[in-house]
């Protein structure tokens, strides 16, 4: 009784340690949801940890960054580099168009990436059906800018319709599926009127002046995301909203927007052209939801409810962030397809899904397919290494919670959420091959009977207590020397 009772407190005491601090959320950007049914599945979707983002379009024959060139704002990556002439955007503009009537990716065969990415242990995917350009990667009814239009030449092809063709294969390989969604459209005449010329990347004319030419696009808009939804893709789990600017704006939001801008850029260039751009997200969400109950929606950087998780985007926060996250990532090169581009290291990638694990996130990873429908060969490798480590350290990456204080030194951890295991990942330098004799955690002190494993090895390993909360363990120096993964070497501690 005495010894369960010891279990018990170190157990609450663990669990209490597991949670991560209660914030307002008056002072958070994230406004937690209460549909049930979207909780729910919110809470499964944080156990999946790693998926991919897929990025391509028309775009991708030109090897340059996705859309923005076409948009008229001095940054490096709106450049325009590719066409006859390059200096004039209406030529321009016309040539990245026409792209359509050449893209033929004949080689696309998503039943192979959906093979390679479940090996490397991804279980859900987020792809583009529509890019700020307006391109439609599935079969709409509302425009013919789209890949199954019979001016482009793959719409002959039996997998033309690219969204459908990918949501099956990798559903069929257990995924959960998810549409990444442009709420801006440079293509539609109702965000781009042929009246004006465009300015930047918001809709070139004023909605609350034009409030008929604005509701045709609320209204295409909501169409052309009902289409996803609506049962010819089948289930999707997530509907990823890119382009935040689209947002209804009041006053008092432009003025706290203002703020932030000069916060963040002090001195600098601050983007103020805002303008109220009111998409009626909460109507469409209802409707959504109606066909698809639960469905996870992520309204990217607009403050609210519709937006089920954050995205930090190319970065990994410093600490453990109090609400569902999910950090993307390109894997290489930019999100498009970018010719000779250089993959993350082995090293480096696996390092980034624990780092990201370990703060409580998902790690959303992007790789960008080629204009004939293939990855790079870089793409494949870095997905073999995941395969590799995942083979054997899987169960320390799915199902697992932040566990406070997350990291010391070069070790993370993190805490199966039922209590039933806890995970200490040791973090080794480049071209470190030999495990330490002895590793040390000194936030942690497991109780009497625990056992601590090396995940790989089977082997029960000799621990010691080691100050007032920690413990030692001890590494066999067969082991050291015949590591069972490379770059992280995991410790399972059973309470
Ligand atoms: C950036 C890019 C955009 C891309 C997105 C993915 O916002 O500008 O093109 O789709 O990242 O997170």
């Amino acid at each position: 009784m005495k010894r369960l009772l010891q279990k018990q407190v170190v157990l609450i005491f663990i669990s209490f340690a597991t949670f991560l601090p209660a914030v307002s959320y008056s002072q958070s950007p994230y406004v937690p949801e209460t549909d049930t049914n979207v909780l729910k599945k919110l809470e499964n979707w944080q156990d999946l940890k790693f998926g991919l983002l897929m990025h391509w379009g028309p775009y991708s024959e030109w090897g340059i960054v996705e859309s923005w060139s076409i948009c008229p704002e001095e940054y490096p990556w709106c450049k325009r580099v590719m066409g006859s002439d390059p200096d004039n955007y209406n030529t321009y503009l016309k040539e990245y168009e026409n792209l359509k009537l050449t893209f033929n990716p004949v080689k696309f065969n998503p039943d192979k990436w959906a093979e390679a990415a479940k090996e490397a242990g991804m279980k859900y995917v987020i792809f583009t059906t529509k890019h700020h350009d307006g391109f439609c990667m599935f079969d709409t009814k509302y425009t013919d800018y789209k890949v199954t239009d019979k001016a482009c030449p793959f719409s002959k092809n039996p997998k033309a319709n690219i969204t459908k063709e990918i949501f099956k294969s990798f559903r069929n390989k257990g995924f959960w599926v998810g549409a990444y969604f442009s709420k801006p459209d440079w293509h539609s005449p109702y965000y781009w009127s042929p009246e004006f010329p465009p300015k930047d990347r918001n809709v070139n004319y004023d909605p609350e002046k034009n409030p008929a030419l604005w509701k045709k696009f609320v209204d295409y808009t909501h169409n052309q995301v009902l289409e996803l939804v609506g049962g010819e893709y089948g289930k999707v789990d997530i509907l990823w909203f890119d382009g935040g600017w689209v947002q209804k704006k009041s006053k008092e939001y432009q003025k706290r927007y203002y703020a932030e801008q000069v916060d963040k850029n002090p001195g600098g260039y601050v983007y103020t052209r805002e303008v109220n751009q009111d998409i009626k997200m909460d109507e469409l969400v209802s409707k959504v939801r109606e066909k698809q109950p639960g469905i996870i929606v992520v309204d990217r950087a607009v403050y609210g409810k519709n937006q089920n998780y954050l995205t930090p985007e190319n970065k990994v926060p410093p600490k453990a962030l109090p609400y569902p996250w999910e950090s993307c990532i390109i894997s290489g090169g930019g999100w498009s397809y970018t010719p000779g581009a250089k993959y993350k290291s082995g090293h480096d990638a696996i390092q980034m899904l624990v780092d990201i694990v370990a703060k409580g996130g998902n790690l959303l990873l992007n790789i960008g397919p080629s204009p004939t429908g293939e990855w790079d060969k870089g793409a494949y490798d870095l997905l073999k290494e995941y395969a590799a480590w995942m083979k054997v350290n899987s169960e320390a990456i799915y199902g697992t919670r932040a566990l406070a204080p997350f990291k010391e030194g070069n070790i993370c951890m993190t805490g199966k959420k039922d209590g039933s295991a806890y995970y200490f990942y040791y973090m080794a330098k480049k071209g470190e091959n030999v495990i330490p004799p002895e590793i040390t955690i000194n936030s942690f002190k497991p109780g009497k009977g625990a056992k601590v494993t090396l995940l790989g090895t089977g082997k029960e390993l000799n621990w010691e207590k080691s100050g007032k909360k920690g413990f030692k363990v001890h590494i066999p120096d067969e082991i050291r020397n015949n590591p069972p993964a490379k770059y992280v070497w995991v410790l399972k501690l059973t309470p």
